[in-house]
């Protein structure tokens, strides 16, 4: 048995993407070349999304689509506690105010009746988040009548239990390409949607707010740099001809780690595929059993060489919301329950079953449960 430590993530790079930055780096065209629109034109195709918008992050992508869907000073918009801070935070950049609501314990996205329940006359727009590569219920708030933008930076590859992709269902839905994920420009997001307006507003508030007939001695509105460089764009079509393989092989270890982790008591493990439900996986999260200790399982991990982290904390818990918004604990019971015990596991690509093997091993020991 390796005794080296087993990391969190780890990036899958090839032949293909040093092939790729190289010619990028031969043309001199850094940024704002022909690779842009290649990139957002085949990632929409692979999708089934009518148009594509690329960005420099996944919070770039998500607060340009909220300005793009009308959300501004004084809304509302309703979102989840439980998922990455950048969700909650492009609401406030825009002075609108998040509405959490509690999310379903299996799937650990927000729950739609709670959605409903917490509609008022401020509502601009429901943020849901696909958390972990769960598909959330896009379906049940699109009766709600009101704009929707999609974080679905967690989430490429997952399908819709109508067998559409995430991403294509015409709202705004925004994918992050950060170094842990399914797809990594380094940093990097895309924004898919259906109304050509919202791609034009899109587009221009990328770029310091040009329009695409104007030159760059006028601006018609405020914008942004957002933009997402020549070397990114490259990095992300080398990965796009190889996407199969790649959620394929995530799939595998997913797999394996629900095998080899399925006899230890009380510890809860991802909800798998149902309904027609597909999940793009991201990460490999556990729910800690009841009453156990989750930084003395850390640790004891980390003595055996596995890297772990608790993923992901309550938003609304964090200082900032409780400062700013007066959150509290006991607000979201299923959520604050789900993050005080979620531990993530090393999860990527190419881990083979033996250091799965391993990381399970060492969790029932950790666990006093071997
Ligand atoms: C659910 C979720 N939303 C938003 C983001 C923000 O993406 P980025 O880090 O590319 O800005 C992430 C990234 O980790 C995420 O996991």
């Amino acid at each position: 048995m390796s005794s080296e430590e087993i990391p969190l993530a780890r990036p899958l790079l090839g032949e293909a993407e040093e092939q790729a930055v190289l010619a990028v780096l031969r043309s001199g065209r850094l940024s704002l070349g022909p690779l842009l629109g290649e990139f957002e034109q085949r990632f929409a195709a692979r999708l089934g999304a009518p148009h594509a918008s690329a960005v420099s992050s996944g919070t770039t992508g998500l607060h340009l689509a909220l300005r793009a869907v009308g959300v501004s000073d004084g809304d509302e918009v309703i979102t989840s506690p439980f998922s990455f801070v950048a969700s909650a935070n492009v609401i406030v950049y825009e002075r609108a105010r998040p509405v959490f609501v509690d999310i379903d314990p299996r799937t650990l996205t927000i729950d739609p009746e709670a959605v409903g329940a917490a509609v008022g006359p401020r509502t601009a727009a429901l943020l849901p988040v696909h958390i972990f590569g769960w598909p959330a219920d896009i379906a049940a708030l699109e009766r709600l009548q009101l704009p929707i933008v999609e974080d679905a930076c967690e989430a490429l590859g997952a399908v819709h239990p109508d067998g559409v992709a995430v991403g294509a269902r015409g709202h705004p839905t925004v994918f992050a390409f950060y170094a842990n994920k399914q797809l990594t420009t380094g940093e990097g997001g895309m924004v898919t949607l259906s109304d050509p307006s919202h791609k034009l507003r899109i587009d221009s508030e990328r770029n310091q707010g040009r329009a695409p007939d104007m030159d760059w001695l006028d601006h018609d509105r405020l914008g942004f740099n957002y933009r997402l460089s020549e070397i990114a764009c490259a990095l992300g079509l080398a990965q796009l001809g190889r996407l199969d393989d790649m959620l394929a092989a995530r799939a595998r270890v997913a797999a394996a780690y629900s095998d080899a982790l399925a006899s230890i008591e009380g510890l809860e493990l991802p909800c798998p595929d149902s309904g027609g439900n597909v999940r793009g996986w991201f990460v490999y999260t556990v729910s800690l059993p009841r009453g156990s200790d989750r930084d003395a399982t850390i640790r004891a991990l980390r003595e055996r060489g596995v890297q772990s982290k608790p993923y992901l904390p309550a938003i609304h818990l964090m200082s900032y919301y409780r400062e700013t918004f007066g959150h509290r604990p006991g607000e979201f019971p299923v959520c604050e329950d789900v993050a005080a015990r979620s531990l993530a596991l090393p999860f990527y690509p190419q881990m083979g079953e033996g250091e799965v093997e391993r990381v399970a091993q060492a969790l029932a020991a950790a666990l006093g449960r071997p």
